[in-house]
């Protein structure tokens, strides 16, 4: 992996996704300056606009691009009205984390501020996890199909696939995680009370993988309970891990402890091969092109993939940054500021420079 430059092929895609994109690219340009270091940006125009004038989603071509020429990817977001079936979503995004075989899709959860929290009482130290999402199989792998469609007999399945390779990897990411953080306890969320098959193999692989880390604690809960415990009592976590549904749902509730989905990065990796970050929310078609959307997400997406690629300085200058902008509320209107999207992200660029 290089040190003093990176390269990063940047997607802004849909939406808001080409704003905040705009905004994490400032910031990586100003921490990478004020390093004496250098990150190389190559523009893709993947997403809505050129798939509705090509027909093209993902060029023939793009992963084996990824692959050999990047060190990482930084994605928007995609998604917009004019494809109703998001189509083009499931071939860039989905197409990204399945065939670069992202497997794991690392969340992080922390607040920067006491004021962005609903919670009644939250400090930044009781909000601070990390949860790890199965990205490349579960309920996402697009099998199943409709009998009798459009009848009143309609039969519609959709499979859910669990692998024990699929499984296995991605928590024992989470305990790896776990004991390089220095972290006493991993929480696998499940729902093996019902699904008896599936999440039966969660629970045995959990209890096997815990067993090679005698020093962290293994704790299981329903993900149903998991829901809860996180509003009631947020402490309680370090590292979560679950599937990709599961994680999918966790994850968007995790964020409005954060602030809301303009709070929360996300990254999508593979150790040791190109990886992908994107912020967690959408493409927000009503809020676009408005210079509202919250860039924070975006820029904390930049700083883990630096922290990623081992500009470990960097990123947490990055963070820094963030955190006096929400500290000095030079923030956007959802999280109480009144500043626009380019104005926040000029603010946390200067003081990158400063
Ligand atoms: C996310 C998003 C995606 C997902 C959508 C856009 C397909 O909600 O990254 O959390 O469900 O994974
Ligand atoms: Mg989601």
């Amino acid at each position: 992996m290089a040190s003093g430059t990176l390269r990063v092929a940047v997607v802004p895609g849909d939406g808001i996704g080409v704003e905040v994109v705009a905004e994490a690219v400032k910031a990586l340009t100003a921490v990478a300056d004020a390093a004496g270091k250098e990150v190389r940006l190559t523009p893709f125009d993947w997403g809505a606009t050129r798939y509705l004038k090509t027909g093209v989603t993902l060029p023939p071509g793009s992963l084996e691009l990824l692959s050999e020429g990047f060190d990482a990817i930084l994605l928007g977001a995609m998604g917009d009205p004019r494809v109703p079936d998001n189509r083009h979503a499931a071939d860039i995004l989905l197409g990204m984390r399945f065939k670069l075989d992202l497997y794991v899709n690392y969340r992080p959860v922390r607040l920067f501020h006491e004021k962005l929290c609903p919670l009644k009482g939250a400090r930044p130290e009781d909000v601070d996890f990390v949860v790890f999402r199965e990205n490349t199989e579960g309920l996402y792998v697009m099998m199943g199909g409709h009998l009798k469609k459009d009848t009143p007999d309609e039969v519609a399945t959709e499979i859910d696939v669990n692998t024990r390779k699929g499984v296995e990897r991605i928590v024992r990411y989470a305990f790896e995680f776990a004991k390089a953080r220095g972290k006493t306890q991993v929480v696998m969320a499940d729902k093996s009370n019902v699904l008896i098959h599936a999440h039966d193999l969660w629970q045995r692989v959990f209890k096997s993988v815990a067993g090679e880390f005698p020093g962290i604690e293994a704790r299981h809960l329903y993900v149903d309970n998991l829901a809860l415990q996180i509003v009631r009592d947020p402490k309680q976590f370090q590292v979560i891990v679950t599937s990709n549904m599961f994680g999918d749902i966790v994850t968007d509730l995790a964020a409005a402890l954060q602030g809301g989905l303009g709070m929360a990065a996300s990254g999508n990796i593979h150790p040791g091969r190109v990886s992908l970050f994107e912020p967690v929310h959408g493409s927000s078609p009503p809020l676009a092109g408005k210079n509202v959307a919250n860039p924070m997400g975006a820029i904390l997406t930049a700083a883990l993939m630096l922290e990623h690629l081992g500009w470990t300085e960097e990123a947490a200058r990055l963070e820094a940054a963030v955190k006096w902008a929400v500290e000095s509320d030079r923030t956007t209107a959802d999280i109480g500021g009144r500043l626009g999207t380019r104005e926040v992200g000029d603010a946390v660029a200067d003081r990158l420079r400063a």
